[in-house]
């Protein structure tokens, strides 16, 4: 059994609209309406919970009855931060054996495939990341903004989300966590990291296309990559298809 966690507890302060950013609506939709699709049509998802920010739950609800999604179950309010609504959704989910799997509820762009890879993984791994490599050098900077180190890039990778784990393992790294005064993370794969350490946290190639709508030009982004989805000009995960399709523009630039 597997449970899709939707994480919408935030408020989008970067992005700053007055409203949190999962309520905006790109392509005719809120952006949550569009990431709870993927999970409502996952063959792999049985149960969707839904977490989100103080004084838009009703909304959320409203969200979910239009749409008909019938494997959201529970949408309630998620906590102050990021990892303290996933402390919220594991409290929800209770002492049951499953999969959970976290998702930003701002990725409206994950693809089946995505979902398919986490929970296949899930079968060898208590806990599984999605990443991307990263097209740009990454640098670590101090205080006053110099260099201190460049990692080889090779060995770097961009996390997106979901992020996977057997209920046992999230719920022990958890606990653990609850007792370290000093606990800070932003994301749950941290959290096994650094409470269960030495359990092996698989890494499934995430996609260009899921990205995080974070600033005002990822809504720009999101909303283009909704309409060639819509023009059914074939998603970035079949990355071969985009490339004929721009080797056909080099043509008409080349006159070829
Ligand atoms: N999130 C959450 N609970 C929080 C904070 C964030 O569930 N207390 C969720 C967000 O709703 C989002 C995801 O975690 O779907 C990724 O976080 P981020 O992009 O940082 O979202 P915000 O916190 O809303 O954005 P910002 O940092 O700009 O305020």
């Amino acid at each position: 059994r597997t449970v899709a966690v939707i994480l919408a507890g935030g408020t989008g302060t970067r992005l700053g609209l007055g409203i949190p950013k999962q309520l905006l609506k790109i392509a005719g939709k809120p952006i949550i309406e569009h990431t709870l699709a993927v999970f409502e049509s996952a063959p792999e998802i049985d149960e969707i919970i839904v977490l989100m920010a103080a004084g838009h739950v009703t909304e959320a609800r409203r969200i979910v009855e239009k749409a008909g999604f019938r494997k959201v179950t529970t949408v309630i309010e998620g906590g102050d931060t990021r990892n303290a609504t996933t402390r919220i959704a594991l409290d929800a989910i209770g002492d049951e054996d499953c999969n959970i799997l976290f998702h930003d509820a701002v990725r409206p762009l994950v693809s089946h495939r995505i979902v398919r890879e986490c929970v296949n993984a899930l079968w060898t791994y208590s806990a599984v990341d999605v990443a991307i490599p990263s097209a740009d050098t990454i640098i670590q900077v101090d205080g006053d903004d110099c260099i201190t180190d460049i990692p080889v890039r090779s060995s770097l990778r961009r996390g997106q989300t979901p992020q996977a784990f057997r209920s046992g393992t999230i719920r022990e790294a958890y606990r653990r966590a609850e007792g370290d005064p000093n606990f800070a993370a932003t994301d749950d794969c941290g959290v096994v990291l650094r409470y269960l350490p030495g359990t092996p946290i698989k890494v499934i190639d995430g996609s260009d296309e899921n990205i995080k709508v974070t600033h005002p030009v990822d809504v720009h982004l999101a909303d283009k990559l909704f309409q060639l989805a819509a023009a059914r000009v074939p998603r970035l995960a079949d990355e071969r298809s985009y490339r004929e399709e721009l080797t056909g523009r080099t043509m008409v630039v080349f006159g070829g």
